[in-house]
């Protein structure tokens, strides 16, 4: 079944609320893909709890590890590195994934190479498409990221644009929260927004300086924050599906927008989503959409693979690996890791 020349990698990812490992062959097959998650523990406090996320990593990491092992059929011999996300994310969060990582490498006298969480992102692209491969630009799309990037090559980025207050998945989270529909809120806006008009409100769209590949969201929040307040003030009945159909359409015309004329820019022709919003509906047809006109090629992940797993950071750490790319015992945590750090 696995062929001699064969690279397997063990991947441990915990820079958040989800508890992953998984076992991935030569960067593309997945043999697990093992997500344990602390949704309905953080779901009271209407966000990630750090102390709790750390503490419930602790209790998961071992039987997690010991899960994916078992699903691939394969034991710590048969690997070939140990991978872990090490930055960026929640430094508490992370300290578990790098400490465990560290002693299994060390026990099993295996490599260890530490994984930033964003290319993990980018690289889930490479899982479902095994011709997908760089140059193209990525939007990356999470809870705690919203980054335009070149990916010139294999663990080469160049950073286009980034937000410069919320994370798109932040703004949704927040928006869920003043309607009261509970965290996660992008899935639930999601939903919401499939029964709505999304021209039925006008939201600000912020494309910020011309020529600039920057985001943010945060008025666009306020913005929405406003209209509850004058309505509920007013007595006016509010339309859920309304608000969030608008509030999306604002988000993600500006995303599309920005990503298009960014792969045209640079003379890209292919573009891939990557991180928990690009799980969405309505980003994602209307990237299609818009792809399709400029014919531009279009790769996203499975929504499985968009949110938190190991298996994206077992794909990332294999072109490291390939590379030569080892980290020694001394590797730490690093909660505000930047892509374009290779050290
Ligand atoms: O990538 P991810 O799992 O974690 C981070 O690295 O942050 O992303 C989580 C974020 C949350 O903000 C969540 O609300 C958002 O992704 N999200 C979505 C959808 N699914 C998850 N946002 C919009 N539409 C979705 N379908
Ligand atoms: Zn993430």
């Amino acid at each position: 079944m696995h062929d001699n020349k064969d690279i397997l990698i063990l991947a441990i990812e915990t820079s958040c609320d989800e508890t992953a490992a998984s076992v991935v062959k030569n960067g593309r097959v997945v043999l697990s893909n093992v997500v344990s998650s602390q949704i309905d523990l953080h779901k009271k406090y209407g966000g990630v709890v750090p102390e709790i996320a750390s503490r419930k990593h602790i209790e998961k990491i071992n039987p997690v590890i010991y899960e994916a092992l078992a699903q691939s059929n394969m034991t710590l011999e048969d690997m070939h590195a140990i991978a872990v996300t090490y930055g960026p994310g929640l430094v508490g969060a992370l300290l578990v994934g790098v400490a465990t990582a560290k002693a299994i490498a060390f026990a099993a006298k295996k490599p260890l190479i530490g994984v930033n969480h964003i290319e993990g992102h980018i690289a889930a692209n490479y899982i479902e498409n095994h011709d997908f491969e760089p140059p193209f630009i990525c939007l990356i799309v999470s809870g705690g990221h919203t980054h335009l990037v070149y990916v010139k090559d294999y663990g080469l980025y160049e950073i286009i644009g980034k937000t410069r207050d919320d994370a798109a998945g932040e703004a949704y989270d927040k928006v869920a929260r003043a309607l009261g529909i509970g965290y996660p809120g992008g899935p639930k806006i999601d939903e919401l927004a499939l029964e709505g008009d999304p021209y039925a409100i006008e939201f600000p769209r912020a494309y910020l300086e011309d020529g600039s590949f920057d985001f943010s969201f945060s008025g666009l929040k306020s913005a929405v924050l406003n209209y509850l307040n004058r309505s509920k003030m007013m007595g006016e009945a509010v339309n859920i599906n309304n608000v969030a159909a608008s509030f999306q359409q604002a988000v993600i015309e500006v995303l599309v927008t920005k990503t298009i004329d960014c792969a045209k820019q640079k003379r890209v022709n292919k573009i891939a989503l990557a991180g928990g919003v690009s799980a969405n509906r309505g980003l994602r047809q209307l990237m299609k959409k818009e792809c399709e006109k400029e014919k531009i090629f279009l790769q996203y992940p499975s929504p499985k693979l968009c949110t938190d797993n190991a298996a994206m950071i077992g794909s990332a750490a294999y072109y490291d690996y390939i590379r030569g790319i080892r980290h020694g015992y001394d590797l730490n945590a690093i909660a505000n890791l930047r892509l374009d750090d290779k050290s």
